[in-house]
């Protein structure tokens, strides 16, 4: 059941009722979100209003994405759920496995070796339950997902945080844990706090150099990677509406860099455009017919300050390109400013590598602007000073560039297509040169972390739209402004670069021979899935211990993280990718990223058995083997960035109890509560100061454990002195159904037994 438009239509059969039943219960026109949000509860009854940022609420998502790196997690905990095939429509997708070296054919084939067990096992698995899977090289999810199955109106979740993508294409789409995706592909409901609503008003139409890309750029830089938590944002007005589909799934995209629930747009014509040049008049037709309901109330958008908890205006005629960075993808920088604040920085100034692509920016429209750069730096007899990368977002996408001649342009220029897939933006990237230099590089990724594209904690990784990527590695140069400078060229003139110019939509419509989807089964009942009891990339699950309802005593403090620890801290991807499948092999680099607060070193905690210093896998896993419990204690949105739950599995499987920490980014906290683990935060911030590196901790009234209710927790320090402090959770009773059971799968387990 991959593509189902039956399943739209009965989506859409459900939006006017529901609709006029949750505008009278809330009492005031409804923005999109509502729309969707209320269209999409489990019950169906909107006939009560809930509580943003307060009320939790089962949802029933239209359809479930997977990406092959979390697929395997996930997929291994569906086959524990005992059901014959997935409830909803589902599909996964081989994006991330796949390392860009020389380019696509060898990086492919290699790559088919490298984790053909992986593949083989997500292709089984999916023809087994009636999952679409698509073949490594098909592209990244996201984009396939846009070009496929995002639907105005629809919800779906995916593993994988940039599932938000599909905003695009008016959608709520939210990046979950695997545990997450078990629950809607077992038939379960999905809970999700009702979000708040931030509203952006975009007025004004991009011009000259700006693009999509700019806007969420320019967003992130004011509410930085915290202020969307919690929160939908949903775009509007002139702005959004003169924006292309993929364009509007670029700014939906990165609205996981500010930690937004999810980003989306209402229905209009530029959507229509987008269903029928990807083959699906039908949806755009259903759409059409319900089209009021697909978007906001015009009073909502006439009053946006009444209805939406923020609102942010962005006048596009004034919008500048941005270069975000380093290190991090708020820091926002207009163009003009860049060489000004990289002098001052002391940032590398030489370019060594522009690479566009990931699941942010490969649409054809971003291929065809950024190609339009190439261009002219051919035709002004310019060369590319720095080196060129492409990864197209779909082999739908590539054929079609290849066709019109796109990529023939970025090859002209000595560029590298590497394949269809994620590639460097996760990691997957097998630089030249030493991994510890000093360097910058340019990409229209999302994601800036030190370290993500290429292991190298010393590369400044810029973010920017694909054209503002092929103009800045043509020059070279990170302050190079392609509004103002001028480059001098092979014959010693001085040239300047005109204004991108590119295509929406191909004109001769989109083209591809093989799109490298596989169909699954009629009946997969006899499908035999196979994992190897020797294998080190995949390991079959063995459900974690119920809790013991006793206090947890006697635990030991494994690390207290300093500042940033995003899942990338927690559980590295890179390298590591490759043991997403297998919980006991991946758990060797649980933590290994995190600053220990003690020593400001990464990977290098006290053992308090012994005293000695060592790695925290090896340390935590000390403390199981001597039954000791441990906790880790953290910082400010602990657990930001993506949806990978293996950052909550890993500490889970090493014996850690319970993770305290000042704010969690929300998928994180979720996974935690998920994963049977606690996860809980100061009452009093500053009470992250009281403890200390031999601190034993034991827990007063977990037996009293209850919704809304702090937990005392002891800290007993080497000199026998004791700080109590009170600890905040957000579980709900059936939350702590799931911490007392061991696991939120060992309940689904039950309910299938029963
Ligand atoms: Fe892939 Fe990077 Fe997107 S890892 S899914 S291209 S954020």
């Amino acid at each position: 059941m991959a593509f189902d438009i039956d399943m739209i239509k009965a989506v859409y059969a459900k939006f006017p009722s529901r609709i006029a039943a949750a505008r009278k219960a809330v009492g005031k026109p409804l923005t999109l979100s509502e729309k969707i949000l209320y269209s999409h509860l489990w019950d169906g009854d909107a006939n009560t209003a809930f509580e943003r940022g307060k009320s939790y609420v089962d949802f029933a998502p239209d359809r479930v994405a997977m990406q092959d790196a979390t697929a395997q997690m996930a997929l291994l905990q569906f086959m524990q759920a005992g059901k014959p095939t997935a409830a909803v429509p589902s599909t996964v997708h081989c994006d991330h496995l796949i390392l860009a070296k020389e380019g696509a054919k060898d990086d492919l084939r290699n790559s088919l070796t490298a984790s053909g067990e992986v593949f083989n096992f997500l292709e089984s698995v999916s023809n087994k339950y009636g999952i679409g899977f698509w073949k490594p090289g098909a592209g990244i999810i996201h984009q396939v997902v846009l070009e496929n199955y995002a639907f105005p109106g629809g919800m779906m979740i995916g593993t994988d945080s940039h599932t938000v993508n599909a905003g695009g294409l008016g959608m709520v789409a939210i990046g979950v844990g695997g545990a997450d995706a078990v629950d809607v592909m077992a038939g379960m409901p999905w809970e999700l706090k009702f979000p708040k609503l931030i509203g952006v008003h975009l007025t004004g139409k991009l011009n000259g150099w700006t693009a999509p890309k700019d806007v969420i750029l320019k967003v992130a830089g004011i509410l930085t990677v915290k202020g969307g938590t919690g929160a939908i944002v949903e775009y509007f007005g002139p702005g959004a509406k003169s924006m292309s589909a993929t364009g509007k799934g670029t700014i939906c995209n990165m609205g996981a860099e500010i930690g937004a629930t999810t980003s989306t747009f209402g229905y209009d014509e530029s959507m229509d455009r987008y269903l029928r040049a990807t083959d699906r008049a039908d949806v755009a037709d259903l759409a059409n017919e319900i089209k009021e309901h697909l978007t906001g109330d015009d009073e909502v958008y006439a009053n946006p300050q009444q209805y939406f908890d923020q609102v942010i205006e962005i006048n596009l005629d004034e919008l500048e390109p941005y270069i975000n960075g380093p290190f991090t993808p708020d820091r926002a920088t207009p163009v003009s400013k860049m060489k000004e604040e990289a002098e001052k920085n002391g940032w590398p100034m030489d370019v060594e590598w522009g690479l566009i692509g990931s699941c942010t920016n490969s649409s054809y429209e971003d291929l065809s602007r950024a190609s339009s750069i190439a261009q002219q730096a051919i035709d002004k007899n310019l060369k590319t000073k720095s080196e060129f990368g492409i990864n197209p977002g779909s082999e739908q996408v590539r054929y079609t560039a290849e066709r019109d001649g796109l990529l023939g342009i970025f090859e002209d220029l000595n560029a590298t297509i590497f394949t269809n897939a994620c590639g460097p933006c996760i990691g997957q990237w097998e630089r030249s040169g030493n991994n510890t230099r000093v360097n910058t590089i340019v990409h229209s990724f999302n994601r800036n972390f030190s370290k993500r594209a290429d292991g190298n904690p010393n590369t400044h990784a810029f973010v920017t739209s694909p054209e503002m990527v092929a103009a800045i590695a043509i020059s070279g140069n990170l302050g190079f402004n392609p509004l103002t400078d001028t480059l001098t060229n092979e014959k010693g003139e001085q040239v300047k670069l005109d204004p991108p110019v590119g295509s929406e939509l191909p004109a001769k419509g989109f083209a591809v021979e093989d799109n490298g989807y596989q169909a699954p089964a009629e009946n997969g009942s006899s499908v035999e899935v196979i994992v190897k009891p020797d294998s080190k990339r995949l390991q079959l699950l063995e459900p974690f211990a119920p809790w013991d309802g006793k206090n947890i005593t006697g635990a030991k403090l494994l690390i207290k993280a300093f500042g940033k620890c995003t899942t990338d801290h927690i559980s590295m991807a890179g390298p590591w990718l490759r043991f997403r499948g297998h919980l006991d092999n991946i758990s060797d680099n649980c933590l290994i990223g995190a600053v220990n607060a003690y020593n400001q070193s990464t990977n290098s905690v006290k053992n308090q058995l012994t005293g000695e210093y060592g790695p925290v896998p090896a340390t935590a896993r000390q403390y199981k083997a001597a039954g000791v419990p441990s906790i880790v204690v953290g910082d400010h949105n602990y657990g930001e960035g993506s949806s990978r739950e293996h950052a909550a599995m890993e500490p889970r499987h090493l014996g850690v109890k319970a993770v305290l920490v000042k704010s969690f980014a929300r998928i994180h906290e979720t996974n935690l509560k998920k994963q049977g683990m606690l996860g809980l935060t100061f009452a009093n911030e500053a009470d992250y100061d009281k403890v200390q590196e031999d601190d034993t901790i034991n827990f007063l009234d977990l037996v009293d454990f209850a919704p809304g209710k702090p937990l005392m927790i002891e800290f007993v320090h080497a000199d026998g002195s004791k700080d109590v402090i009170a600890a905040n959770h957000t579980y709900n009773e059936a939350q702590i159904g799931w911490f007392k059971a061991g696991s939120a799968l060992n309940l689904i387990k039950e309910e299938s037994k029963k």
